[in-house]
């Protein structure tokens, strides 16, 4: 670091004498940009343009929706983690560990939503637990991005936050092989967990599948090791009514014949892992008809709640003091009603706890609300046009509108006064906000707007000054690499 601010010291006095120099920065902006550039491209090594391509499909609603600069980037700050947190939550159910929601509550790897503690304000991307450990470099990048006042003041453009959502999905998707290669040596296909495995006939290939879906769904804690007892685990799961569905969703990935190698099944592997979100909510759309029926307006009495018989798949048994806690609770003229879409969305029902992540229902308020996002392409817009939106959505709801609306009349999504009205007009889909929510999403407003009001000419002269140490001509040989240096920054 202290290399690193020398060097800066001399550029910038440099740089503010000689105009020539000051020119000749616009190609050393560009080359600065390279250290995200650069750890996107080696952490995307793996993933298909196809996929960051429908990374970007998905995020550009919202990304559309946010306040931009004229080069239309955004803020990195608080928009970065928004974006992927909505993208994750409605693509597939990831809860990802390090970007829960401001004031969620936080469940370690291997514990239950019992244990959990609060958490306090949003986290930033380079915080999630998965991105240090598996990808320093790119954490790195995207702290820099993030803290660097230079870096920030640029902000980040669709490409960048579509590469980096793709990238993180792709770590995470990863995380299943390890699972895999422990399938093997349970079902006594490999012996030793370090070799790679020998082509495997189809019908062991399926029950491999099979018992990561087990382990997978299982989640932290795991045992890895004990054949005879995954066996008789399977023995038992083979006899309920979940099986069938679990036999059809693995037979999708595996429909060929002859042998399949290690690579095959990896492959097979990330791809129910990619399309486990979707399938596993089918449980969460069950859940919600049951709650329905026991209640209505998207609320259920608490009593009923507690009262209701045990179904094959879940059981309503969450303590009062965990559904106050966590903002699912909601009390009326001395009765207590449990809201069903923040039930439903709640740490309470993630599954398939892993290190780095759980998988819970998928958020159907994001896909809503990118709707507004996407019909008007900007933060906001006037109430009468938001009305007429939301005539086609849920006509009861629209008179409501006008309490959503700030002074100048003017719907701003990313707004608390929106998410309440997203809430009351779709009490099934849409969560009551929490008031750490309401705050988060009052300072991602402040911020967007301070981020627009640094003007152009204030970024231009910000922009010449900073180098990154890698690109200072002048490093002697003791000087510590840029791998080094990422590796302290961290
Ligand atoms: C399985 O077969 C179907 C159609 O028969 C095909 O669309 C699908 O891609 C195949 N899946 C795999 C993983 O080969
Ligand atoms: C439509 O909005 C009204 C008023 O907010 C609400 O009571 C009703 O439940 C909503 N309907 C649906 C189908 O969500």
């Amino acid at each position: 670091m202290a290399g690193m601010s020398r060097c800066l010291a001399v550029l910038l006095l440099l740089s503010l004498s000689d105009a020539q120099l000051m020119r000749r920065d616009s190609s050393r902006a560009a080359s600065r940009r390279s250290r995200l550039q650069g750890a996107l491209r080696e952490a995307l090594a793996k993933v298909s343009a196809e996929q960051v391509l429908f990374v970007e499909e998905s995020l550009r609603d919202s990304y559309e929706a946010f306040p931009k600069d004229a080069k239309g980037n955004l803020p990195p700050h608080s928009a970065l983690p928004a974006l992927a947190r909505a993208y994750f939550a409605k693509e597939h159910g990831w809860l990802i560990r390090g970007l829960e929601s401001p004031g969620a509550p936080i469940i370690a790897p291997g514990e239950s939503y019992r244990e959990a503690t609060q958490g306090h304000g949003a986290g930033d991307l380079y915080e999630v637990h998965a991105l240090q450990d598996k990808a320093p470099e790119l954490a790195a990048a995207l702290k820099e991005a993030a803290l660097s006042p230079v870096a920030s003041s640029r902000g980040m453009s669709l490409a960048d936050i579509s590469q980096t959502v793709a990238a993180l999905e792709q770590i995470l998707l990863e995380e299943s092989v390890g699972l895999l290669r422990a399938a093997y040596v349970l079902n006594e296909l490999e012996s030793d967990m370090d070799r790679v495995p020998a082509p495997i006939t189809v019908e062991d290939a399926h029950e491999v599948l099979l018992s990561y879906l087990l382990l997978f769904r299982h989640g932290l804690p795991h045992d890895l090791e004990d054949a005879k007892k995954h066996l008789q685990m399977k023995l038992r799961a083979r006899k309920t009514s979940e099986w069938k569905g679990m036999q059809s969703f693995e037979a999708q990935a595996l429909n060929s014949s002859g042998k399949l190698a290690w690579t095959d099944l990896k492959e097979r592997v990330m791809l129910l892992a990619k399309l486990y979100g979707r399938w596993q909510n089918r449980e969460c759309e069950d859940m919600k008809s049951t709650l329905v029926k026991m209640g209505d307006s998207g609320r259920v009495k608490l009593n009923d709640f507690h009262g209701s018989p045990k179904y094959p798949q879940y059981q309503f048994t969450e303590k009062e003091e965990y559904l106050q806690q966590a903002g699912i609770l909601e009390e009326e003229n001395g009765e207590k009603y449990v809201l069903i879409a923040n039930y439903l969305l709640g740490a309470s029902n993630c599954i398939a706890s892993s290190e780095y992540f759980a998988v819970c229902c998928l958020n159907e308020c994001e896909t809503l609300l990118n709707h507004f996002e996407a019909s008007f392409q900007m933060p906001g817009a006037a109430l009468e046009q938001v009305q007429h939106l939301a005539s086609e959505l849920n006509a009861s709801a629209v008179s409501e509108l006008s309490s959503a609306a700030d002074a100048s009349g003017v719907v701003v999504w990313h707004s608390p006064a929106f998410r309440r009205w997203l809430h009351r007009a779709f009490p099934l889909q849409c969560p009551r906000p929490t008031a750490l929510e309401d705050e988060a999403v009052e300072a991602e407003l402040t911020e967007a707007k301070e981020w627009m009001e640094i003007d152009e000419a204030a970024r231009q002269k910000l922009h010449p000054l900073v180098l990154h140490p890698s690109e200072c001509t002048r490093l002697p040989e003791w000087h510590e690499t840029p791998e080094e240096s990422a590796a302290l920054e961290v």
